[in-house]
């Protein structure tokens, strides 16, 4: 059995946040920022507006979009770093919401190659029969783990949430997906303090990003090059096959180097970065639905997904939309 996607969702919380409002904030200018990034805004969730409630406006747009009703989802998978709560997961919270009842609902956890990962998750468990219709968020409230000090970090993130509807087919839809992690550089990208090491140690203040961020940079331009190489390679296709590329959005330059990498114009390339910022787990089907409401990307094409994030985590997508 293959899969396809039958509809995509995205939500992004009303309150924006432009690079001229961080500069009142720290030490920093919109000519860097869009300079050395391509963002210009990002959108910040008010305060109690969580993860899981702009997953559910993210779900329900999908899943209206498959033309289906919410009961008709087997399958959720919620792919975040940032959950309302330590348990249940999000998309057990997302299922109450939906009024859901039954199903397999769990969170995935690669950060910024969440998504990628869930989607993943969802395609096997299609293929192999266990789950028709599968709802797969990426949702994110990165905002809340931000140290808003510090201008290395804070002007990269921001907040959202993207979803689709993967069903069942027999014409294929998801041609392959590959997943990689590497943890010997969980360091270089990370937030310190966890639960198990204990409430106290986490309210001294040290719940945030933490990012050497050109080293993280370099290593993301090369992985995701090696990733294409792969993806393309394991279903026979060449650089010309591909008509999108819909990549993580985390900086405008390293989006560039992968297209370049494929020799693909940037007219091929959904670009969101710039309105949204890095939403991390969201930034993919965030750019897919922006690309599906919009017209762009169109039913039969090939579509190329990429992401690299902290774990380090890397994966790609490869599918006819
Ligand atoms: O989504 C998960 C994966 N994450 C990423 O892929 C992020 C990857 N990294 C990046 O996108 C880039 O490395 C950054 C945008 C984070 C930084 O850009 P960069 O070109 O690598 O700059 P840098 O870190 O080498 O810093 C250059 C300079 C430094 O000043 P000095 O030491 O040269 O005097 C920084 O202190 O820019 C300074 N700087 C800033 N200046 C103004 C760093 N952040 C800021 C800022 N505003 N916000």
């Amino acid at each position: 059995m293959n899969s396809r996607i039958a509809g995509t969702g995205g939500y992004l919380p009303e309150n924006v946040m432009t690079n001229a409002d961080l500069e009142k904030i720290v030490e920093t200018s919109d000519e860097w920022i869009t300079e050395r990034t391509g963002i210009r805004q990002r959108h910040i969730a008010v305060e109690g507006e969580t993860t899981c409630d702009i997953a559910e406006k993210a779900a329900r747009q999908a899943i209206d979009s498959a033309g289906l009703k919410p009961q008709d989802v087997d399958l959720i998978i919620v792919a975040t770093t940032t959950p309302d709560r330590i348990f249940p997961s999000t998309a057990c919270l997302l299922q109450q919401r939906l009024d859901i009842h039954g199903c397999a609902a769990f969170d995935v956890q690669a950060v910024c190659t969440g998504f990628v990962y869930a989607l993943s998750v969802a395609e096997k468990f299609i293929r192999t029969g266990s789950a028709t219709r599968a709802l797969v968020v990426g949702a994110e409230t990165t905002s809340r783990i931000i140290d808003w000090s510090d201008r290395t970090t804070c002007v990269l993130f921001g907040d959202g949430a993207g979803a689709v509807v993967l069903e069942a087919t027999e014409a294929p839809g998801i041609l392959s997906t590959h997943l990689h992690a590497d943890g010997a550089y969980s360091d270089l990208l990370t937030v310190p303090e966890g639960v198990s090491q204990g409430f106290e140690k986490m309210q001294a203040g040290d719940a945030y990003i933490k990012m050497q961020g050109n080293e993280v940079f370099k290593m993301a331009v090369k992985t995701l090059g090696r990733i294409v190489d792969e993806t393309l390679a394991a279903n026979n296709m060449e650089k010309r096959d591909i008509d999108w590329l819909i990549p993580h959005q985390a900086n405008i330059r390293i989006i560039k180097a992968t297209a370049k990498k494929l020799n693909m114009s940037m007219d091929q390339v959904v670009v969101t970065v710039d309105h949204h910022g890095n939403t991390s787990a969201a930034s993919i089907p965030l750019a897919l639905d922006v690309a599906v409401r919009d017209g762009r990307v169109k039913r039969g094409e090939t579509l190329l997904l990429e992401a690299f994030g902290g774990g380090f985590t890397w994966g790609s997508a490869l599918l006819k939309y």
